[in-house]
């Protein structure tokens, strides 16, 4: 039995859309929700109920005009529930050129008319994409099956200082004045055939009612940037009243987590005031200035009890999400890089360099100030390396709303910590960026770090390192030779170096690094031959002191190795950093005593 799957195509009318003319994400997750239930239906013979939906990150925004087409594909039966892949993309009619709005992940269970429950038939794999998916579908399930545990979980670690950490926060805003509350009357057009209220007519509202209670903080109109999962806890029929109730949970620079609990009273139960309890989900927003530009978002603080548990929930469901991502994309090793040969060189160099600007400048970076040793303990704590126990580091951990996003090192915002992270989530990609501050002029560092044989120096995880081929003054292919990261056989990189002089005043040094493939260098069994996509360092001068920032994306290729490469898998990335300012600064004082 082939996967089943259903295609949805719509062209998007003034009606779909917000006040800008771009479809509303109300009106696209109920265009989701059918077009998965139905694939879930053609599988099951029956009628089915959306369980849940994942986390969901919009990337691109549709307008009207444009067409978007959606396509839904189970990728497994368990037992009597199912989970279907969604995929919408944008098609430009007058160039056939697509672009990706965003992926989904829905549960369904089959609900025979009897009522009663019924094992589903299993789907057969045909392709080796089908079986990827059908791998990444358990372990999607462990992840959203234990959410809400391992957010529990985390709450409590991180919650530990709540008072005085919320009570720090200067010119915080309160976030009692974003609470909303609506309610709807559910009608026949907003069920199934069976009386049941549509999973997407319930996300759609939540959507509306979480808009509003954004827009009271950043005072614009909020875009809806991710979903933290809704599940759906028990069903809502025709004739219920669906009251919505939504408050801002906390913010992170330059996002707002909306919280949206939605309780169903029939009538008997509206006279009485007895509540069911049916979704909660948390909503993540940004906000762009009139010039387009991504708005830092005030900080909120809460003097309520619960108000306080859920500013840490927040936190602690950011955390889960990075995880999460982390857990799935190092599964999905999909990355090839091309042979290196004369024909494809100086589109090879110019794309290395494009690749690391291009990361480097895009939107969204949002700081942390712990390692990525968090990412590991949330694994552990997520239960999928065998551990349980959290790693003390995460107790430690905070996230500090800071606007760092464009370094200026001249800013009377420069941070008091010498290095600081950030991570930038994309739909298939968690990448990493490290700003270190460093007591060293730029010229001298961006010939320090440009030689990537000096590295061995300050790099734990490297063990050797050589020039290959130098391509031009300014590239060069090295081959590295790094420590294992999973106790197995040690890794290898073969890379192109690309540096850069700035072109003019205010442009950084910049150092790019790609893997590229080389006929006389193939992969060794002695080694695991690992791949990097984009990553570099860009180096801006600060008078006697540089800024230097280091960008790794987190593609699925290079994820089991994001942090060994930073962090020596054991090592947090800042002592990686540290190792590295220690290096450049040593070699400055040595430097100026000659
Ligand atoms: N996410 C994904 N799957 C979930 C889930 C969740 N949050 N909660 C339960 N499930 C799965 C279980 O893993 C199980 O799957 P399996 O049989 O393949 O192992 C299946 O759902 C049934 O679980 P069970 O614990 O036996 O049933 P339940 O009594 O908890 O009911 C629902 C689960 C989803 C049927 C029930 O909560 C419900 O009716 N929710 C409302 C559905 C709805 O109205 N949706 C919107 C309108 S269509
Ligand atoms: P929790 O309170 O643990 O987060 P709930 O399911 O009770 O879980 O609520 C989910 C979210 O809905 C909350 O985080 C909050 O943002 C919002 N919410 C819940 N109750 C209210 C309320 N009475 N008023 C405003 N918002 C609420």
């Amino acid at each position: 039995m082939a996967a089943a799957q259903v295609h949805m195509c719509q062209t998007i009318f003034p009606a779909h859309t917000n006040y800008r003319g771009e479809l509303g994400a109300g009106q696209l997750l109920k265009w989701i929700d059918t077009t998965a239930c139905l694939a879930a239906e053609k599988h099951a013979g029956m009628p089915c109920v959306t369980a849940s939906v994942d986390d969901i990150q919009f990337e691109e925004t549709a307008r009207v005009g444009q067409i978007i087409s959606i396509n839904a594909k189970v990728n497994r039966a368990f037992t009597t529930s199912m989970e279907v892949g969604v995929k919408v993309t944008l098609q430009d009619h007058l160039t056939t050129f697509q672009k990706l709005i965003c992926v989904a992940f829905s549960t369904y269970v089959a609900k025979p008319v009897h009522n009663g429950k019924v094992d589903l038939k299993p789907v057969e794999f045909v392709t080796a994409q089908d079986f990827l998916e059908h791998t990444l579908a358990a372990e999607r399930r462990k992840i959203r099956l234990d959410h809400e545990r391992v957010c529990k979980n985390l709450v409590e670690e991180c919650g530990m200082n709540s008072e005085q950490f919320c009570n720090q926060e200067e010119g915080a805003i309160s976030t009692d004045l974003t609470h909303v509350q609506s309610t709807e009357l559910v009608l026949p057009p907003h069920a199934n055939h069976q009386g049941n209220t549509f999973g997407g007519q319930i996300m759609a509202w939540m959507e509306t009612v979480a808009v509003i209670s954004a827009s009271r903080l950043c005072r614009l109109h909020p875009t809806l940037k991710s979903v933290d999962m809704f599940k759906f806890r028990g069903p809502s029929t025709v004739g219920d009243r669906l009251v919505f109730n939504a408050i801002v949970n906390n913010t992170f620079q330059k996002s707002i987590e909306v919280g949206v609990r939605v309780e169903a009273f029939n009538c008997e139960e509206w006279a009485k005031g007895q509540a069911r309890h049916i979704n909660s989900a948390f909503l993540i927003f940004n906000a762009v200035n009139e010039h387009g530009e991504l708005i830092t978002v005030p900080r909120v603080k809460s003097i309520t009890k619960d108000g306080l548990r859920r500013y840490h929930g927040a936190i602690a469901r950011k955390k889960i999400r990075l995880a999460r991502k982390y857990i799935l994309l190092k599964q999905e090793d999909n990355c090839t890089v091309d042979f290196w040969d004369r024909g494809n060189q100086a589109d090879k160099i110019k794309s290395n360099v494009t690749a690391l600007t291009v990361l480097a400048a895009k939107p969204g970076w949002e700081m942390i100030s712990t390692s990525l040793d968090c990412l590991y303990s949330l694994c552990s704590s997520l239960k999928l390396n065998g551990h349980s126990n959290l790693n003390p580091s995460l107790r430690k951990a905070k996230w500090i709303g800071v606007d760092r996003h464009i370094p200026n090192p001249a800013s009377s915002h420069w941070p008091a910590k010498k290095i600081k992270m950030f991570t930038l989530e994309e739909t298939d990609a968690l990448s990493v960026k490290v700003e270190m501050q460093v007591r060293i002029s730029s010229e001298l560092a961006f010939s320090l770090l440009s030689d990537f044989r000096h590295h061995v120096q300050w790099a734990k995880h490297y063990s050797t390192c050589k020039v290959i081929q130098n391509v031009t003054g300014e590239d060069k292919i090295y081959h590295i030779t790094s420590i294992s990261i999973n106790g197995n056989k040690p890794d290898d990189f073969l890379i192109l170096v690309s540096q850069r002089k700035p072109c003019k005043t205010g442009d950084p040094y910049i150092i790019a690094v790609r893997s590229v493939a080389l006929t006389s260098v193939p992969p060794s069994e002695n080694y695991c031959r690992r791949e990097i996509q984009c990553a570099g360092f860009l180096i801006y001068p600060d008078g006697n002191s540089s800024f230097v920032s280091y960008c790794i994306q987190g593609t699925p290729g290079v994820m089991p190795y994001v942090a060994a490469t930073l962090d020596g898998s054991s090592k947090s990335i800042e002592d990686t950093a540290s190792g590295c300012i220690r290096f450049l600064e040593l070699q400055s004082s040595t430097m100026d005593c000659i």
